[in-house]
């Protein structure tokens, strides 16, 4: 089995009390990620467990580089993803795509389907003509089973399970090395979420 990402001792601490209102009360901070370590194979499922509160969401976010760690490394196939800059970091940021817990608050209500779905190619392959974004667009949205005719319709359109599967169909079509996922079902019903769950494990 090929290792695809190495986490060592992984490190993040915040300031006590959070948030942007308590900047400069004082320097007393708390450690959210206490030197966690594993490593993950190519096509292997990793999943973490631990109660809210515990730091998963942030753990996921520092895999992304969305939040900076204060210690430890991340090895992406043995680069230090920490230390990449510009276009190494741009090529990097395409192989790593992450699925939100909140599939209500996640996807811009302005945009069309087809154009949420489409965006990271818009950002990664902007040499793609029209014609082949909207033909991989149109295959992605079948893999998680939504026809075409969602792609003109807007996210309030759709239920939760489905919002959930265009959050998939989009962190897919870049064709990811590494999906995160971050509680994808918890802000649904526990059918709808199994449903969502059973789509990810078979994708
Ligand atoms: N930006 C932040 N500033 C300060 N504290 C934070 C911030 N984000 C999360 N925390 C705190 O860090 C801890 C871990 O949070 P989080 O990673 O969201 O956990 P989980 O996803 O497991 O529920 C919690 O105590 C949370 O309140
Ligand atoms: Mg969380």
């Amino acid at each position: 089995m090929e290792t695809l990402l190495t986490v060592r001792e992984l490190r993040k601490t915040y300031r006590r009390g959070g948030g942007v209102f308590s900047q400069g009360t004082g320097g007393a901070r708390f450690t959210a990620v206490d030197n966690v370590s594993f490593s993950i194979n190519r096509g292997e499922t990793f999943a973490v467990v631990g109660e809210s509160g515990c730091g998963k969401t942030t753990l996921a976010r520092m895999l992304l580089r969305l939040i900076e760690p204060d210690g430890g490394e991340i090895l992406f196939e043995g680069r230090n993803l920490l230390t990449l800059r510009g276009e190494a970091l741009r090529s990097q940021r395409r192989q790593t795509q992450m699925v939100f817990q909140d599939p209500f608050a996640s996807l811009n209500p302005r945009m069309r389907v087809s154009e949420i779905v489409a965006e990271p190619l818009a950002i990664h392959e902007p040499g793609l003509s029209e014609t082949e974004r909207l033909a991989r667009t149109t295959a992605i949205l079948g893999r998680v089973g939504l026809n075409e005719d969602a792609m003109r319709r807007y996210p309030h359109e759709f239920s939760g399970g489905q919002r959930q599967r265009i959050g998939i169909a989009r962190a897919l079509i870049l064709q990811p090395k590494l999906i995160v996922a971050d509680e994808p079902v918890s802000a649904l019903d526990v059918s709808v979420g199994a449903q969502v769950l059973l789509l990810l494990q078979e994708l």
